[in-house]
């Protein structure tokens, strides 16, 4: 990585990378918890500004979060990817990410607001 990009944690958890004074890249993520695996990272967005992608800012940031959830004691880290993003997908793949999709069968679901005010109502 280039010698004046420094990732920082500017506030408890999102990681922003910067050169000089100007955010170019940041990390949002928490920690949450699965009763069978226990303590995860959960990595929420990711983002590098394309004008400064290839450099391996990116694989800091990822470092930076690695790091994180080790000191944290989390199992694994988490997150989703849409199927058409590939060159993510391939990026998470080369450093060790399974498709949990794939492997397990998992589907990603919500319950949009008007059939949580529908439930909420229910006497
Ligand atoms: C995914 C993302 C954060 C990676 O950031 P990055 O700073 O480019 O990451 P790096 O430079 O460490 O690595 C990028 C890889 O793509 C290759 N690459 C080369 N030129 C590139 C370019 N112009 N743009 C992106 N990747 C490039 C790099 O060689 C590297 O390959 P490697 O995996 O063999 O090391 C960034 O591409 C991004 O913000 N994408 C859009 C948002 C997104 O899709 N986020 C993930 C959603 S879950």
């Amino acid at each position: 990585m280039h010698k004046h990009v420094q990732v920082m944690h500017l506030c408890k958890t999102p990681v922003f990378t910067l050169v000089g004074y100007s955010v170019i890249g940041f990390a949002m993520y928490y920690f949450t918890y699965d009763p069978w695996i226990g303590k995860l990272l959960y990595l929420e967005d990711f983002y590098v500004m394309r004008e400064y992608r290839g450099f391996g800012i990116g694989s800091e940031i990822l470092k930076t979060l690695s790091d994180t959830a080790v000191k944290n004691r989390c199992s694994s880290m988490h997150f989703i990817v849409a199927e058409s993003n590939k060159a993510s997908i391939d990026f998470y793949k080369r450093r060790g990410a399974s498709d949990l999709s794939l492997q397990e069968g998992w589907r990603l679901f919500r319950i949009d607001k008007e059939n949580l005010l529908k439930m909420s109502a229910e006497e």
